[in-house]
Formats: C-alpha cells, sequence, structure tokens
C-alpha cells in the first residue's frame, strides 16, 4: 500500500490545503489521512486548455467545472478505525462485546471503496487519534490550520523516548520548547534540565524581534524550578541565580578531554598522555597535569640544557609517553585551565545540588551565563549528563533490583544540539549513550536544532517524536525523516510550512504526522495551563477561609 488515494474535491478548493486531516467514511470503517497534493484535472484536456468561462455562456462554464475539469487531491492513508455498525442495528451489541470498549486506530493495512466520501475531520474526528484534552498527559500543541481544532501530544509518552525540535532559525523552536516544558513541569510528567546555552529558559526575556516581554519558567514555577548559572558571581539580566554552579577539578576525567577532541584540536595520542597521567597521579591528574610547565629547561655550569623537574618532557620522560606529544597536549589543555569555574576548592557541590533537585522530582535550567563557547557548552553539558546517567542508571537498577522507588523520568533539553551529537562526538559524549539506550533508565533527551543534518543519523533515527518547523535544506529535510514511512509525501509538507509558527508533528510519538498551527505562547497560554486566578485568592475564597 504505497499509493496515495486520489480524491475528487466538490468544494471550493480554496478551503483544503496541503497537510490537511481528512476522513473518509467507509461502512464499518474509518479511514484518516493527510493531504499530500493538489492538482487540476480534468476528464477532457480540451476543455482544459479552452478558457470556457469567456467563450460559453456562464451556465454551461459553470457547468464543466466541477463536472469536466475539477481539482483532485492526493490523500495519504495513515490510520483505520473499525466503528462497527451503526448504533441501532441490531447487530451493534454483537460487535461491541467483540470488541469491547473503546475503539483503537491501526495503520491502514486497506483501502476504502471508490467514490467513498470524503470530508475534513471535525474536532471529534482529531481528538479520536490525537487524544481528547482532559485525558491524562495529554497537552495542546497546536491547532489545525484549516479550522483551528485542537491537536494534543501525549506527554507520557512522548517522555518515554528521545525527542526533537527542528527548524530553521526563527522558525519559533525555542518558543514551543518553552510550551513543552511548562506542559512537563505543569503536568508532572518529567523533571526537566534546561542546558540553556543562551539564558532563555529561567528568567523573563525579552524577543528579539517583537521587543514583548517572553515569560520565563522560573516566573512562573517558582521553587519548582531552579535557575543555576555556571560560574560564582553571575547575574543573569540583573538577577540573582538559585545556585551557582563550579566544577571541581577533580570530577574532570580523561574521558571529558578527549570528547573535546576537535574543539581543542587534540592528537591522536591524546588517550595515551591521559592514560599515562591517571597511572601516575591517580584523581589528581588534572591538578598535576596544571603545574607541570611547558619547556621550562634548568642549565648546569657547563651550559647544558635539561628538562626542569616541573617541566612537561621530564614527566614524560618518567613516565614513556613522548615529550612533544605531552607537550602539545599540556599547551592545548591551556583553554581549559583557563576556565575560571573550574576550581580546586569550589565552593559547595553544585553538580551533587543539581542531581538531588532533579531526582526529587523537580527542575534545573543551567544558564551558561556569559560563558557561551563551545567549550564552555561542550565541557559542561557533557559532564552533568554522564553523573546523571550514572545516577539514573543506579536508581533504575536499585529500583529493579531492590524494589526501591520508580526513578523519577528526566528530559534533558539540549539547544544546538549538533554540537554534541554530530557524527565525530557520537562515540564519546554521554548524549548519544542516551539517545540510544537511556529510555531503559528513564532519561530522554529533547533536542533542538536549526541543523539536523548535521547530527549523527543513527541519534536521529532513534528520536521518538519529531516536531520540525520549516527547513529549506535538503539535507536537513532528509534527517527530519530520517526512519519514516511515507518520507516523499512529507518532504514536500515540511519544504511548504509557514515560516513560523507552523510545525509538522512526526514520528513514534504522535498517531500520525500532523502540521499544525504552534499554540501561542503569551499570557492566555499561561492563563488557560494554571488558571485565571491562581496565586490570586478569590474573595469568596477569603470569606470562606476566615470562617464565615
Ligand atoms: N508559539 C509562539 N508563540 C508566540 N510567538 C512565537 C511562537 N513561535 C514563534 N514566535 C515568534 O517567532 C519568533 C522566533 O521564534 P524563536 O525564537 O522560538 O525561533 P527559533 O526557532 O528558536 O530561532 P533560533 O534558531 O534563531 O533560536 C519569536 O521571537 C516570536 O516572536
Ligand atoms: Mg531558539
Amino acid at each position: 500500500m504505497r499509493e496515495n488515494l486520489r480524491v475528487r474535491l466538490t468544494i471550493p478548493s480554496q478551503e483544503v490545503q496541503e497537510g490537511a486531516f481528512v476522513v473518509i467514511e467507509s461502512g464499518e470503517w474509518l479511514f484518516y489521512g493527510l493531504v499530500t497534493d493538489l492538482q487540476l484535472g480534468s476528464t477532457d484536456p480540451r476543455f482544459a486548455d479552452e478558457q470556457s468561462e469567456t467563450r460559453l455562456p456562464a451556465e454551461m462554464a459553470a457547468l464543466l467545472h466541477g463536472q469536466t475539469l475539477y481539482t483532485t487531491l492526493e490523500v495519504l492513508p495513515a490510520l483505520m478505525l473499525e466503528r462497527g455498525p451503526d448504533l441501532s442495528s441490531p447487530d451493534y451489541a454483537t460487535w461491541q462485546a467483540e470488541h469491547g470498549e473503546g475503539l483503537h486506530p491501526m495503520p491502514v493495512k486497506t483501502i476504502p471503496p471508490h467514490h467513498a466520501e470524503v470530508r475534513l475531520a471535525e474536532e471529534g474526528d482529531i481528538a479520536e487519534i490525537f487524544g481528547k484534552k482532559e485525558d491524562k498527559g495529554n497537552f495542546v500543541i497546536g491547532y489545525t490550520r484549516e479550522q483551528g481544532h485542537p491537536v494534543c501530544l501525549n506527554l507520557d509518552k512522548f517522555v518515554q523516548r528521545s525527542a526533537g525540535v527542528f527548524g530553521a532559525t526563527g522558525t519559533g523552536k525555542s518558543f514551543l520548547t518553552r510550551l513543552m516544558l511548562a506542559g512537563l513541569i505543569h503536568l508532572n510528567t518529567a523533571s526537566v534540565l534546561v542546558f540553556d546555552m543562551h539564558n532563555e529558559y529561567g528568567f523573563d526575556d525579552t524577543a528579539s524581534d517583537t521587543h514583548v516581554t517572553v515569560i520565563g519558567l522560573k516566573t512562573k514555577f517558582g521553587t519548582r524550578l531552579r535557575v543555576v548559572a555556571l560560574g560564582a558571581g553571575s547575574l543573569i539580566r540583573g538577577l540573582a541565580p538559585d545556585l551557582t554552579l563550579e566544577i571541581d577539578e577533580k570530577d574532570i576525567t580523561p574521558g571529558d578531554i578527549e570528547m573535546l577532541m576537535r574543539e581543542l584540536n587534540l592528537r591522536e595520542t591524546t588517550p595515551t598522555t591521559l592514560e599515562a597521567l591517571v597511572s601516575d597521579f591517580g584523581q589528581g591528574w588534572f591538578k598535576a597535569f596544571r603545574q607541570m610547565r611547558v619547556g621550562a629547561v634548568i642549565e648546569t655550569e657547563d651550559g647544558k640544557k635539561f628538562p626542569a623537574p616541573d617541566s612537561v618532557a621530564a614527566w614524560a620522560n618518567s613516565a614513556g609517553v613522548n615529550v612533544m606529544a605531552a607537550e602539545g597536549l599540556r599547551s592545548k589543555m591551556q583553554r581549559v585551565y583557563n576556565l575560571e569555574y573550574i576550581r580546586e576548592k569550589p565552593s559547595g557541590n553544585g553538580i551533587d545540588e543539581i542531581i538531588k533537585t532533579l531526582e526529587a522530582g523537580q527542575h534545573v535550567v543551567l544558564s551558561f551565563f556569559d560563558h557561551e563557547k563551545d567549550l564552555d557548552y561542550l565541557l559542561v553539558s557533557n559532564l552533568l549528563t554522564r553523573r546523571i546517567r550514572e545516577r539514573w542508571e543506579k536508581l533504575t537498577n536499585d529500583f529493579r533490583s531492590k524494589a526501591t522507588d520508580e526513578p523519577h523520568p528526566l528530559v534533558i533539553v539540549v539547544e544546538e544540539a549538533h554540537k554534541l551529537l554530530n557524527r565525530e562526538m557520537a562515540g564519546q559524549t554521554a548524549f548519544s549513550t542516551i539517545a540510544r539506550e537511556m529510555r531503559k533508565y528513564y532519561v530522554t533527551l529533547l533536542i533542538i536544532d536549526q541543523r539536523p543534518s548535521q547530527i549523527y543519523d543513527e541519534v536521529m533515527s532513534q528520536l521518538g517524536t519529531r516536531i520540525s518547523g520549516w527547513l529549506g535544506d535538503e539535507d536537513d529535510i532528509h534527517s527530519v525523516l530520517s526512519g519514516l514511512a511515507g518520507r516523499d509525501a512529507l518532504r514536500g509538507m515540511l519544504a511548504h510550512l509557514q515560516p513560523t509558527q507552523e510545525v509538522l508533528l512526526l514520528g513514534w510519538g504522535v498517531p500520525m504526522p500532523l502540521p499544525v498551527q504552534s499554540r501561542r505562547y503569551d499570557q492566555n497560554f499561561w492563563d488557560e495551563l494554571l488558571g485565571k486566578n491562581k496565586g490570586k485568592i478569590s474573595a469568596e475564597q477569603a470569606i470562606e477561609d476566615l470562617g464565615f
């Protein structure tokens, strides 16, 4: 069943657009599909070529349109649902006894007959497939483009696999992510940890295009969410974070440096050198290496030069590693040694605090403050994620073997994900492990990116839910659709989305692909989510509380 269905249009073509959700009724079955194309057709090409409007009398021309000349839709059938005999039919009771309550849409395995009637989906049809607003875990993510019917995403399902939000710059990824995070936090579906590279998600922000205030998650969720800033003394837009994060140099492992291979332009000899450092100095390797000097020599009285005892060369010689390799590594690591938030004796244990917060079901936005370089982002996010991964694996194993509490699901949000999940890094970062297998351990990623083609394909094809705004680049479109059925039809749909605030919902997390208009992130959204009078006690309530 690879062929699309062809449907002849009996209503004005302006009322239907590419991507419209349609229902085909055929006896006891309902078919649900997407319009993938609109074309002009004619039973006889001569009439199509002639300007019948001007050459024929008006009534004749009108007859011709719709009869001989018409519009056809191409429909990609996606799901079918057995609705059984008519409610009033005597067979209904038997059918219902066999099928039970609740209808379950399934992928199409057959096609409706010729001349079956096709109609645009109504609100009820959409709720039937995408779920009702009121049901547990459901969150309205957007509205159908033709008639504005709400479309839900089930967040319980959403967090079971890693997911992605894609789209060219300015298509609304960050706004959509804010919406979804608000939903996840409000419904208590999962803890969220946001690696907030551009300080967008915690405190209120100003939209760069409209200059309107964009409400931050901290403003609405208060103590349930902690804003953590990287580096002591950081103020984010004049506001003090709940916690500052400094990293203990003992927490840096050789793996954290190897992961910076491309960023620091390291050589293949790096792992060998690092291994020797750890074998000589154990956990203190990072500090010991910091104290070694490159090129330090001592000169004897007769003018001979030897490596000074505190030089890299002296250590390399004693450890039996290549001197040039060790000196090269030490020079390149200077950028890491210059990072002021890596400390010998940091104030507090920020990493443990963050992990505790998340374990308790609360949320963390980690603001990179002014440490916005790729080096900061790669090093810190990977280090923290590695620690989280170890912790959640332990929690899960304890839960399975010792029947402790079930771990709270965690979603890690990464902007500019290709920096962490590109082909070269994929084997080395904690992120790719999570994308591939951590769903078993209750941790998944929400990756946000404008260049999905730069993300390793193996990670892309593992993504459960994909939400994509407009993409212009063929390679980007190709990777968003990787591993999905019906790619040809979906490709066109992605390329034809509005440049902003329209997204295509795709993948395992949604029952079928559907383009929607994104929900607006504004005051109205918060009123709908939290209730209008949240925080304010109504007059009646106040009187009641006083005991009247
Ligand atoms: N759901 C929405 N509700 C309200 N406004 C929106 C929404 N989506 C997008 N916008 C508008 O579009 C602009 C761009 O959106 P956003 O910043 O989310 O884009 P982006 O895809 O994250 O871009 P970049 O890749 O450059 O970060 C916003 O400043 C806002 O004005
Ligand atoms: Mg953005």
